[in-house]
């Protein structure tokens, strides 16, 4: 079976195709030759990534699965959150974005953040959601060459280490995108 997984993140994509069964060929944006930057106009995780199912299932004809993620801070009040993206400016820049929030956490005792993960499919037009999410909190500071994004400074409860630094199959294992591609694999095999 064929399936698009709507994004232009390498990172992001390799981070999934590891935990999809080879039974099904995932087909990124680049290999269909859609350079679309997608608008995420949408309020919520889940409007964001059914926006982007339903963009690549209508032009492409194909079915489709689309992630949105945010990293929700409790100290301010759940944001960046689904903003997390343009934190620092429209640009999507991950430095800036970090030093951001770096900044506006300076002196704060509450660190405490998670990663929620919403998964649109959309499978030949009938949709299905399916949900992650990993509590943990922000470090002082940027840790780690690993991953992307947010990953130098956000440590998961259990851990000392922050994702930049964990190896890539325990960032699998237990990460908002990791659990919310869990259920989605589950509910693949039932068909
Ligand atoms: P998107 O939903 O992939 O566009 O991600 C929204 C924002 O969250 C972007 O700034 C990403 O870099 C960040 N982000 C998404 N997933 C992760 C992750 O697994 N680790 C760190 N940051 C992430």
């Amino acid at each position: 079976m064929k399936l698009v997984f709507a994004t232009h993140n390498q990172n992001k994509f390799e981070e999934v195709k590891a935990l999809i069964p080879d039974s099904i060929a995932l087909i990124s944006l680049t290999d269909l030759g859609c350079t679309d930057d997608i608008p995420e106009t949408g309020k919520t995780l889940a409007e964001n990534a059914r926006i982007k199912a339903d963009f690549v299932t209508e032009n492409y004809k194909l079915s489709c699965f689309a992630d949105d993620t945010g990293l929700l801070v409790d100290a301010l009040d759940g944001r960046p959150g689904v903003y997390s993206a343009r934190y620092a400016g429209q640009e999507k820049n991950a430095e800036a974005n970090m030093e951001k929030l770096l900044l506006e956490l300076e002196g704060s005792s509450n660190r405490a953040a998670h990663f929620k993960t919403a998964i649109a499919l959309n499978l030949k037009n009938d949709h299905h959601l399916f949900e992650g999410s990993v509590h943990g909190y922000i470090a002082s500071r940027k840790k780690g060459k690993n991953g992307f994004g947010y990953d130098p400074i956000f440590v998961p409860c259990g851990h000392e280490q922050t994702f930049a630094e964990l190896p890539l199959s325990l960032k699998n294992q237990i990460s908002h995108r990791g659990r919310a591609i869990q259920k989605l694999i589950a509910f693949l095999n039932t068909l």
